[in-house]
């Protein structure tokens, strides 16, 4: 894989001793707690101890909660190492389990997303309707000939038709790819051609801070150069004018107008190791990966995760803050609290548009039970201090989550106190794009300590090891692996198998992604970040390759290293070392043209913070950049094993 994992330091955090127990009433409650007594268990240790032998047995009585068209004949098998199934022979949709089963019961009736847009405008929709314009849609894909195996790209702004378009293509049995509405067209379009998109579903445009986005004119800048791409349908968000090409693109309003509402396209009978959906994510190749996620595994594992994790219960009201756009917004907005019944939040805008209360302003009046968001806005949200929470009725609040990067304790304390009002639990969760759903995280009977994700769930064999996959013990820095794959582990790389097996070739016969991880005395595990070239801004995957390839890509750069470093509010910025071509000379107006040029070719989040200009940058003697060493050299740490630089 060409990672360096360079990993030496375990100093990152300071080691937090202070422990938080939950309420004997909220471990009475807790869902996990019921399934834990049915097995015998009230211990939490025990219970994990029990699960990882006996695996099949938890995820066959997970599955058997969901509706099945055909039961499944094997729970798990390999099929060549580290190639696998789960639940082979059996026939099954996700869209059913989110809304078709709930047409007979109470569930039909229930809210199951409040909208709120970025300019303040609200929408209501019970399940029955998010049934009828899943159904309209699916009907006006089916006469734009989308079909099973076709692949559809989502580029969307969150709004309620992003969801029903999710559910729609799913409902097909054809294959979802969502690209956040945050990338530059030159990446939707690679995205687009990676996956041989058939249909593109976008909106004229969004709101996003006050500001207009002009998502029609990106998506056309894109489609220009995708000769897979068939139609283009456009929802109106905005109502603005929109240059349509004719014969390719069409209108929601205008493919749904004879569509009448009680419509029924049925839910597709799909095997359960048929695709659901491919998302893009940054690996350490130029080249982003698509992550391949199967349709009875994945919905099984965020079934199972949002019901134990976030202890959903009937009278919840979830929001995850997340965009749809990356695997959380897929997770823990659209499959997991659909699938568990739950009534949600959707939100187009930002945490500080037109204030930096909105968050809040949003619990009160939606009367939110439990909110999911990341260490990065928590931090933003920190700095406008405590009188912004303080004005809100946060009372509706029962448990608190986070995601996407390492919570330091002081952001984990804000939260806790001045929006768990010091009692709420905080389920401060570990996973990835890859991994589908969650993996490691506390769920509300554990104790907790500030800024560690506590302990694997049922089923999940974490370890801390070094590059041997020896395990390396308590208070020692290492690699965070899993021994065996779960259910909703993805199950290929699309196109790229090879690139798959590499998860499992980097320490011998372990799933290791990139992070490192300490875990203490009491088993609890902290995770320090990513070791690989893969940089976290805001919680978002940056690769570096991706951000050297845009800036290469610009007539005055010869070479280009891209590095992370600590950002107080982003967990991580980018900073860019650039070598010149031969007649160009470093000037304040190249490097602000070279940001832009960042910005118009991946998209604002890769933006770099700083950028240098240098005549050298340290090389193997094969002359591969050592960003290893240029990270090091730049945060002052020990450099490490340097035999292989040149010179
Ligand atoms: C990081 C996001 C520390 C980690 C769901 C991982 C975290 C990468 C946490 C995956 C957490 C995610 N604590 N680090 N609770 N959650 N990460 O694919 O580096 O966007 O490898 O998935 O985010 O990012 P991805």
């Amino acid at each position: 894989m060409g990672n360096n994992l360079g990993f030496e330091s375990t100093d990152t955090f300071l080691v937090e001793e202070r422990v938080f127990s939950p309420s004997s009433d909220t471990v009475e409650n807790a869902n996990i707690m019921q399934y834990m007594k049915s097995k015998g268990f009230t211990d939490y240790d025990a219970f994990h101890k029990w699960s990882l032998e006996h695996r099949f047995e938890y995820w066959d009585d997970l599955a058997k909660e969901l509706h099945w068209f055909e039961p499944w004949q094997t729970t798990f098998e390999w099929t060549t190492k580290p190639f696998f199934k789960w639940f082979s022979g059996g026939k099954f949709n996700p869209v059913y389990n989110c809304l078709d089963r709930y047409m007979e019961t109470p569930t039909r009736h229930k809210v199951a997303f409040y909208w709120e847009g970025d300019d303040g405008s609200t929408r209501t929709l019970t399940y029955e309707d998010l049934y009828v314009l899943t159904n309209r849609f699916a009907k006006g894909l089916q006469n734009v000939g989308v079909q099973k195996g076709d692949r559809v790209a989502i580029y969307m702004p969150a709004i309620p038709e992003q969801i029903a378009a999710v559910l729609a293509v799913a409902r097909l049995g054809a294959i979802h790819t969502v690209v956040f509405g945050g990338f530059a067209a030159s990446a939707l379009r690679d995205r687009i051609i990676d996956s041989q998109v058939k249909v593109v579903i976008t909106a004229d445009g969004n709101y996003r801070g006050g500001k207009h986005i002009e998502l029609k004119k990106i998506t056309d800048e894109a489609v220009a150069e995708t000769p897979t791409v068939e139609k283009v349908v456009v929802v109106k968000r905005l109502g603005t004018n929109v240059a349509m090409t004719a014969g390719r693109d069409v209108f929601l309003d205008d493919l749904l107008a004879d569509v009448p509402a009680d419509t029924v396209v049925p839910c597709e009978p799909m095997d359960s190791e048929d695709i659901l959906y491919i998302l893009y994510t940054s690996g350490s190749t130029g080249k982003p990966k698509g992550v391949v996620h199967t349709v009875g595994g994945y919905s099984v594992g965020v079934y199972a995760t949002t019901k134990f994790v976030f202890d959903i219960k009937e009278s919840d009201i979830f929001w995850c803050t997340a965009d749809v756009g990356w695997v959380t917004g897929h997770s823990y907005i659209i499959y997991g609290p659909l699938m568990n019944g739950a009534t949600g939040v959707l939100f187009e805008g930002t945490p500080t548009y037109p204030a930096p209360d909105r968050f809040w302003s949003i619990v009160e009046r939606f009367k939110v039970t439990i909110i999911y968001t990341s260490p990065t806005a928590i931090r933003g949200l920190m700095r406008f201090g405590e009188e912004w929470p303080a004005k809100h009725d946060l009372s509706s609040l029962r448990l608190l989550g986070t995601v996407g990067e390492p919570i330091n304790p002081e952001a984990w304390m804000w939260y806790r106190k001045n929006i768990g009002h010091d009692k709420l639990p905080i389920m401060d969760t570990w996973w990835q794009t890859e991994t589908g759903s969650i993996m490691i995280s506390p769920t509300p009977i554990m104790p907790l300590k500030p800024g560690s994700a506590t302990k694997p769930l049922p089923t999940i064999d974490t370890d801390v090891v070094d590059k041997n996959g020896v395990t390396v013990g308590s208070e020692r820095g290492g690699f965070l692996i899993v021994r065996h794959p779960w259910p909703s582990l993805m199950r290929t790389i699309y196109g790229d198998p090879a690139r798959y097996q590499t998860y499992w070739d980097t320490i011998p016969d372990v799933y290791f992604a990139g992070d490192a991880a300490t875990i203490d005395k009491d088993g609890y595990l902290r995770i320090q970040g990513r070791v690989d070239d893969v940089i976290k801004v805001s919680g978002h995957r940056l690769g570096s390759m991706e951000i050297e390839s845009s800036l290469v890509s610009h007539p005055a750069v010869a070479e280009v290293a891209a590095i992370g470093k600590p950002d107080e509010l982003k967990g991580e910025h980018v900073k860019v070392f650039v070598i010149l071509k031969n007649g160009f000379e470093p000037s304040d107006e190249l490097a602000k043209e070279l940001k832009l040029h960042v910005r118009a070719t991946v998209g604002p989040l890769a933006v770099p913070d700083e950028l240098e200009f240098t005549p050298s940058l340290p090389k193997t003697r094969s002359g591969k950049i050592m960003r290893r060493v240029i990270r090091a050299k730049e945060l002052g740490q020990p450099v490490g094993d340097t035999s292989t630089l040149d010179g």
